[in-house]
C-alpha cells in the first residue's frame, strides 16, 4: 500500500423525507444563495422543498447552471454571491451543479477576479486560501461528487479539472427519491460513471492494499447487480439505494487511498464530451473495454483479480480469463442500453484526429499509473472502439 493522507468532511444525510432537516444543516442567519441545473429541480418540486425547509432565511436562487458547466455561468454566480453578500451555498441537483457549486464558492472568495486560474492545476490543490461553505441536494447518483473534493468545469470548449479540499460540502442530503425522475439514460450513465471511478483507482498494479481491493470489488459488484434493477424498476428501493451509496462510495477518497490510479479513461472521456457533447458516463462506458484490451499487458495482475473476484469467472487460463472479464464488463454496459462503438455517436476518422490534437493541445501526452500511455496508445483505443 503507498502512503497516504485520508480527509474526509462532509456529512452524509441518507434517506427518503429527510430534505426537512436542511433547516439545522444551514446555518440558521445565513443568506444562501441555492444553485440548480436546467429545470429538473424545479419542475419535480424539489426546490420548493429545499425553500420550505429554510424557510426565515434570506434566499437567493441561481439556475441555469448547465450540464458540464461553462465557466462563464459559474463566474457570473460567483459575481452575485460577492455583490449579495451571499454567506452559504445551496446546490440542488447532479455532478455539474455540485461541480459547478463548488467553484462558485472557491470563485466567491478570490479577489483577483482571475477565477479561470483555478483551472489549470490539474489535480493538484487549487492555491485558495477561503470558500464559502456549501452544502447540496444530490439529484444524480454518478459523480461521487456529494462526497469529494474536485469538480470539472468547461472554459474555452475543455473540461478542466480543479481540486481543493475548501470544496467539500459540509453536508449532503441524498435522498434516493428525489432520483426517480431520472431518465433512464441517465442512471445508466450514472452506473457507467461510478463502475469506471472504482476502475481508475482498483485496475492499475497491485500494492497489497486488501481493504481498498475488497472494498473496490464490492463496490462494483454491487453496482452490477443493482444498476440494472434500479434501470428496469424505478421503485425498487433497496436497489437505488444500493446504487447511490456505491455512486458515492467510489469516489470519496476511500477505495483509491494508498493506491496508484490511473485516469486515462477519464482524460479521454473528457474530451469526447468537449467534442462531441457526448454524456460524461456514457463515453467512459464506449472506450473502457478496448483501454482494458490495448493495457492487458500492464494490468494484468490486477485484471486476473477483476476477472476472479468481481465476475467469478474460474474457468481457462489466466489469459482466458482476463478476456471473458473485458468482454462481459463491455456487454455490461451495453445491457443498460450504452451502445459502445464511437460511429454510433458520429466520430469517424476525423473525429479520433481532433480527440487526439485535443488531447495533445491540453498536454495530455502521458497517461496512466506510470505516465507510460501516450497519445499513440489513445490513438489505438479510438480506433480500436470504431
Ligand atoms: O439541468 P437539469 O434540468 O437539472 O437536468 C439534469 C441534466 O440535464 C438532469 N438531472 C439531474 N438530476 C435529475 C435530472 N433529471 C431528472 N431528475 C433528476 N433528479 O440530468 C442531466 C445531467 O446532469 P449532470 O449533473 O450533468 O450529470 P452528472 O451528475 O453525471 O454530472 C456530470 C458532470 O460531473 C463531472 C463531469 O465531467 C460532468 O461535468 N464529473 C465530476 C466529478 C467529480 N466532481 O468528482 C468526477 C466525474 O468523473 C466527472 O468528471
Ligand atoms: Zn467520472
Amino acid at each position: 500500500m503507498l502512503d497516504f493522507d485520508f480527509y474526509n468532511p462532509t456529512h452524509i444525510v441518507f434517506g427518503q423525507d429527510r430534505l426537512a432537516e436542511l433547516d439545522v444543516l444551514v446555518p440558521e442567519d445565513a443568506k444562501v444563495m441555492i444553485t440548480y441545473g436546467g429545470e429538473s429541480a424545479k419542475k419535480y418540486g424539489t426546490i420548493g422543498k429545499v425553500r420550505d425547509a429554510l424557510e426565515g432565511r434570506t434566499l437567493i436562487e441561481f439556475g441555469g447552471i448547465e450540464p458540464n458547466p461553462r465557466f462563464e455561468t459559474l463566474a457570473k454566480a460567483a459575481n452575485i454571491a460577492k455583490a449579495e453578500n451571499v454567506d452559504y451555498l445551496l446546490a440542488v441537483g447532479g455532478g455539474s451543479v455540485m461541480d459547478g457549486t463548488k467553484f462558485i464558492a472557491l470563485a466567491a472568495k478570490d479577489e483577483s477576479g482571475e477565477y479561470q486560474n483555478m483551472l489549470f492545476h490539474g489535480f493538484a490543490p487549487v492555491p485558495a486560501t477561503d470558500a464559502l461553505p456549501l452544502g447540496c441536494v444530490a439529484t444524480l447518483p454518478a459523480t461521487g461528487s456529494e462526497m469529494n473534493m474536485g469538480g470539472v468545469i468547461t472554459y474555452n470548449g475543455q473540461k478542466y479539472p480543479f481540486m481543493s479540499p475548501l470544496a467539500f460540502p459540509k453536508f449532503s442530503v441524498l435522498d434516493p427519491d428525489l432520483t426517480k425522475t431520472l431518465p433512464k439514460e441517465q442512471i445508466a450513465n450514472g452506473v457507467a460513471d461510478a463502475f469506471v471511478h472504482v476502475i481508475e483507482q482498483y485496475l492499475t498494479y497491485p500494492v497489497n492494499a486488501k481493504v481498498q481491493d475488497r472494498l473496490a470489488e464490492g463496490v462494483l459488484k454491487t453496482l452490477i447487480e443493482d444498476g440494472p434493477v434500479t434501470l428496469a424498476d424505478n421503485d425498487d428501493m433497496d436497489a437505488r439505494k444500493n446504487f447511490i451509496w456505491s455512486a458515492t462510495m467510489a469516489l470519496n477518497g476511500t477505495i483509491g487511498a494508498g493506491m496508484p490510479q490511473d485516469w486515462s479513461t477519464h482524460m479521454i472521456g473528457h474530451e469526447m464530451t468537449a467534442q462531441y457533447g457526448i454524456a460524461h458516463g456514457r463515453t467512459l462506458a464506449i472506450i473502457l473495454a478496448n483501454v482494458m484490451r490495448e493495457r492487458k499487458a500492464q494490468k494484468h495482475a490486477k485484471l486476473l483479480q477483476f476477472a476472479e473476484r468481481v465476475w467469478d469467472i474460474t474457468d481457462g487460463t489466466d489469459d482466458e480469463k482476463i478476456d471473458q472479464a473485458i468482454d462481459k464488463t463491455e456487454a455490461f454496459f451495453n445491457s443498460l442500453g450504452i451502445v459502445t462503438n464511437l460511429t454510433h455517436y458520429g466520430i469517424d476518422d476525423a473525429g479520433i484526429d481532433k480527440i487526439v490534437g485535443n488531447m495533445e493541445k491540453m498536454g495530455l501526452t502521458a497517461l496512466s499509473e506510470t505516465g507510460d500511455l501516450t497519445l499513440d496508445i489513445v490513438r489505438k483505443i479510438l480506433v480500436a472502439t470504431k
